[in-house]
């Protein structure tokens, strides 16, 4: 099957109830988590996708043992530190930046010789940034230029850290979280604010940890070595994964769509803040706390015309999966310039977005100013394309994928986009969900020309 799509249409008008794949970082941080409780846990609607498929693979490589039942996922955790894998094992975390980082810290203090790698495009990403605190742990960790591979061995001399993260990345703050389950004592994570996922599952989990918040940063503290009992959690839908439907939505004519039961935790939802900003009009309904995250169904129309935004960089941290799509209606559906900053994490992820998401816009006729890490857009509601665009997607990055499919299904032109496998890191449903909205996407054109040949 080719590993590209066709898109020649604009998308009719749809109103629609749709549910979307489960949230991917509860999905990874509840079986890492579940694989260092004592007992069996039950994990619901876990996201099947490659990024949580391979925590499962790694974990059952460390030596937990995991079993698909109907509606869930058991896992059978030995407890803090339980894994036994045999020394010189190699575990594979593919494109995941998130599993990768992460797992690393629940190594600190296996004293076998662990070695990380993962993909092209996790390959090229830094993991200087969770090695420094975890040496600071006491764990030995070589890497090659701050990458993947990278090679771990734990020890019993743990000692708890005072550690500062400034880049406002949840892995980061999450790495130091999971080593302090590890660490005697009091570690002490001041953190610039980001997704607090793991600050809930450790207060639900009676993980002893207290947080004093301002408005910038959150300072943690956690109390190592205590053991926490087996628990049962169902995943909620991803407001990540929601984006692209919330967007296709508001560039899309006469349309409307519920999204059920998706996670709006407070330190996830910039998008909708910053959509809210520009004048959409997005509504929560149905909303309720589970084990202490946020949960609603999401109403978003197609939007008029929209105003301009000078986006606070406060908002970067939990609207970053989404800038992409956010960069998309400024371009598309605002009448005016408006302004991003400090977008510098933009380019650390899968790909480097931020000089896509620009490259990208200027392809289509949007005009874009770039300072550094900096950018301003200028809108064209009027935009109506015709010609052909080409998105060939080299480090198969699932949002640029799915990014340029809302582009081409709202604006015109015939596109081409590849990489259509790159879904099935975070959203395997994603081109069926479109179908099912009346989206005409073909990705057949290639082998019925080969059959006329
Ligand atoms: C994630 C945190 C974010 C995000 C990633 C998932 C997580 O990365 O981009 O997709 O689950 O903690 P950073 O924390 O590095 O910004």
């Amino acid at each position: 099957m080719p590993r590209h799509i066709y898109i020649n249409k604009k998308i009719p008008s749809y109103n629609k109830i749709i549910q979307v794949s489960s949230d991917k970082s509860l999905s990874i941080r509840t079986v890492l988590l579940a694989s260092q409780a004592v007992g069996v846990s039950k994990i619901s609607n876990l996201l099947e996708s490659e990024d949580v498929l391979n925590a499962l693979k790694i974990i059952k490589k460390l030596g937990i043992n995991f079993k698909k039942k109907k509606n869930f996922y058991e896992i059978y955790g030995f407890g803090l530190n339980g894994f036994n894998p045999k020394n010189n094992t190699t575990i594979n975390a593919g494109n995941s930046g998130t599993l990768g980082r992460l797992i690393l810290s629940l190594l600190i203090k296996t004293e076998k010789k662990i070695r990380l790698i993962g993909d092209k495009s996790l390959s090229k990403r830094d993991f200087s940034r969770v090695v420094k605190p975890l040496k600071l742990f006491g764990a030995k960790i070589k890497s090659i230029k701050n990458s993947l591979p990278v090679t771990i061995e734990g020890t019993s001399y743990i000692r708890p850290i005072n550690y500062v993260e400034n880049i406002g990345s949840a892995q980061i703050k999450t790495a130091c979280c999971f080593g302090a389950l590890n660490a005697p004592g009091t570690t002490i994570i001041r953190a610039k604010k980001s997704r607090n996922h793991t600050e809930l599952l450790f207060k639900y989990l009676n993980i002893p940890i207290k947080i004093k918040s301002n408005k910038e940063y959150d300072l943690l503290e956690i109390k190592g070595l205590q053991q926490f009992n087996s628990f049962d959690y169902s995943i909620p839908g991803d407001i990540s994964s929601s984006s692209f439907f919330i967007v296709l939505t508001v560039l899309s004519r006469n349309s409307k769509i519920m999204i059920k039961s998706v996670n709006v935790n407070e330190s996830r939802i910039g998008i909708i803040k910053i959509l809210r900003i520009m004048n959409c009009k997005i509504i929560f309904k149905n909303k309720k706390i589970y084990k202490g995250e946020k949960i609603a169904d999401i109403i978003v129309k197609s939007s008029k015309i929209l105003k301009p935004i000078n986006c606070p960089a406060s908002l970067n941290s939990s609207a970053i999966d989404e800038l992409l799509l956010i960069f998309l209606v400024a371009g598309t559906k605002v009448q005016g310039v408006s302004s991003f900053s400090k977008l510098g994490e933009l380019n650390k992820k899968e790909s480097p977005r931020l000089n896509i998401a620009i490259k990208f816009l200027r392809m289509i006729g949007i005009k874009v100013l770039r300072n550094k890490d900096n950018i301003k857009i200028y809108g064209n509601p009027k935009l109506n394309l015709s010609g052909n665009y080409h998105i060939k997607n080299f480090l198969k990055d699932h949002r640029i994928f799915m990014m340029s499919c809302i582009a081409a299904l709202t604006l015109g032109g015939n596109w081409k986009i590849n990489d259509k496998d790159s879904i099935n890191t975070s959203f395997p449903k994603f081109l069926n969900i479109l179908k099912n909205l009346g989206a005409n996407i073909n990705w057949k054109k290639e082998k019925i020309l080969l059959l006329l040949q």
